[in-house]
C-alpha cells in the first residue's frame, strides 16, 4: 500500500487515480479531467505532457540513461551547463547537480559551510535565514526554516542553530513598509555586530516564500539585507527553486536586484516537470577553496541520479521552449490576467508575475473554496489559510476566468 507526502491519510478521501496529463489537464481513469492550477507542486512549467519534450526524454532514454557523473560526464549535462551559463550572472560559473530541491539546498548549505572550513577560518557554524522560509524536508533545509516551522517543529530538537530575521510581508494596500523593514534592518544591525563573524551564510527564498503561504517581500528590503551581511563576508544562497523559470515574471527573482548572491539553487521547473533534477551554483571563490591536494577539502557529497542524462535533456529543451517569445508573452499575459482582475473579498492579496495568493477568513472557508474548485474541476490546495494560483504557462484565459469565478463565487 502506498504512503502519501504531507498527507494526514485518516481524513484525506484515497487518491483520484490520474491516468494522463494534457497541457492543462490531468485526467483520472473515470475521464474526469482537472485544471492544474498549481503546476503540481510548482514543478509543470509548460503543462503536462508537452510533446517536444517528451520526444527528447524518449530519445534520450534509448541513448543514453544514465551512467556515474563522477569519471564521466554526457552532453545533456554540458549542454545544459552551457545553456544556463547563458542567462545565470556570469559570477555564478560553477554548476553541482543533484536531483530534488532540498538536496540542492543541503548542498549549498554544506558548501558554504565547508567553503569555510577550507579557507582556515573554523568558528563560522551559525546560519541566518528570513523567518517562514521553506527549503525542503531534510535536515538542513528543515533547520534553516527554523524551530517555529509549522511542518517540521516535532525535529526541531535535532536542528542546527539558525537565526532568524523577521520578513515584512508586502500585499496589495500594504502601508508603512519602509518604516517595518527599517526597524527589522536595525535588528539585523545588532544581530551582526555580535555575531556576524560567526556566520557562514544566509538563505532564502528571493521575493517570494512559498510553501510557508506564498508570502511576498519586497526587493529594496531584500537588498538591504544583503548588502548588510555582505559586509560581514557572509555567503548568501538564493532558493530559487520555487520562483525560477519565469515564475516571478522575469527568468530568476534575482534579476528583480542589483546583487548577485554566492549560490542559487534550481530545481522544480529546472527540467519542465518532467524528471527530478537540481542544481546548486556556485561562485569560482567558493569551488577554488575546493581545489587542494589535500583530500579532506574535498566536496564529499553526491547522489547516485546525479545529472541524470535524461533529466538534463527534458531541461535543455524545456530552457529552450522557456526562451520563445510565445512562453514569454504567455507569462505576460497570465501577469496581466492577475493585474486586471479583481478577487474582491480577498484578505491580503498579492500577487507577481504568474502568482497570486491571498488569505481566506480561516482554513475552514480555504477549504471550502478548495472543495468547491474541485467539484468544478479545478485543482487547488490551500496553504493553511491562503489560497494560490500557480498555473503552468499553457494556462489560457478561459481557464483563469474560472477559476476567478469559482473564488470570487464561493469566497
Ligand atoms: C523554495 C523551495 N525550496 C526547496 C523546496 C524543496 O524541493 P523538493 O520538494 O524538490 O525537495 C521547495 C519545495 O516546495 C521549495 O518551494
Amino acid at each position: 500500500m502506498i504512503w502519501r507526502p504531507f498527507t494526514q491519510e485518516k481524513i484525506t478521501p484515497p487518491p483520484v487515480k490520474i491516468v494522463r496529463g494534457e497541457g492543462m489537464y490531468l485526467i483520472s481513469e473515470n475521464g474526469n479531467r482537472y485544471l492544474d492550477m498549481i503546476s503540481s507542486w510548482f514543478v509543470n512549467v509548460h503543462g503536462h505532457a508537452h510533446p517536444e519534450i517528451a520526444e527528447v526524454v524518449s530519445n534520450q532514454a534509448k541513448t543514453l540513461e544514465h551512467v556515474i557523473f563522477t569519471r564521466f560526464s554526457h552532453d545533456p549535462a554540458e549542454k545544459l551547463v552551457e545553456n544556463l551559463g547563458q542567462i545565470i550572472p556570469k559570477k555564478l560559473s560553477r554548476y553541482f547537480f543533484s536531483d530534488n530541491g532540498s538536496t540542492a539546498v543541503e548542498v549549498a548549505l554544506k558548501m558554504a559551510y565547508q567553503y569555510f572550513k577550507n579557507i582556515g577560518k573554523t568558528d563560522r557554524d551559525l546560519f541566518l535565514s528570513l523567518g517562514g522560509g521553506y527549503y525542503g524536508d531534510t535536515f538542513g533545509a528543515m533547520s534553516v526554516a527554523g524551530i517555529n516551522s509549522k511542518y517540521h517543529a516535532t525535529f526541531s530538537p535535532l536542528f542546527f542553530k539558525t537565526i532568524m530575521v523577521d520578513v515584512p510581508e508586502y500585499h496589495d494596500g500594504a502601508e508603512s513598509m519602509e518604516k517595518k523593514e527599517s526597524e527589522i534592518i536595525h535588528n539585523l544591525e545588532q544581530t551582526l555586530e555580535k555575531i556576524g563573524n560567526k556566520v557562514c551564510a544566509i538563505i532564502l527564498e528571493p521575493l517570494v516564500q512559498g510553501s510557508f503561504g506564498m508570502r511576498l517581500y519586497r526587493s529594496e528590503f531584500l537588498e538591504k539585507v544583503v548588502n548588510k551581511v555582505m559586509e560581514y563576508d557572509i555567503l548568501v544562497i538564493f532558493d530559487e527553486i520555487m520562483t525560477g523559470f519565469y515564475r516571478t515574471g522575469k527568468m530568476f527573482a534575482m534579476n528583480y536586484l542589483n546583487i548577485t548572491p554566492d549560490f542559487v539553487c534550481l530545481s522544480k521547473g529546472l527540467s519542465g516537470g518532467f524528471l527530478p533534477l537540481a542544481l546548486t551554483v556556485t561562485s569560482e571563490k567558493i569551488y577554488d577553496a575546493f581545489i587542494s591536494d589535500d583530500r579532506r577539502k574535498t566536496f564529499l557529497h553526491g547522489h547516485s541520479y546525479t545529472a541524470n542524462p535524461i533529466a538534463c535533456a527534458a531541461a535543455c529543451k524545456s530552457l529552450e521552449i522557456l526562451q520563445r517569445r510565445e512562453t514569454i508573452s504567455k507569462v505576460e499575459e497570465i501577469t496581466k490576467f492577475h493585474e486586471t482582475h479583481d478577487v474582491p473579498k480577498a484578505v491580503k492579496r498579492r500577487k507577481i508575475g504568474t502568482i497570486m495568493a491571498f488569505e481566506a477568513e480561516s482554513e475552514d472557508r480555504a477549504n471550502f473554496i478548495i472543495d468547491k474548485a474541485w467539484e468544478n474541476g479545478i485543482f487547488l490546495r490551500p496553504l493553511g489559510k491562503t489560497i494560490y494560483l500557480f498555473p503552468p504557462y499553457c494556462v489560457n484565459k478561459d481557464d483563469m476566468a474560472k477559476t476567478y469565478n469559482v473564488i470570487n463565487r464561493y469566497l
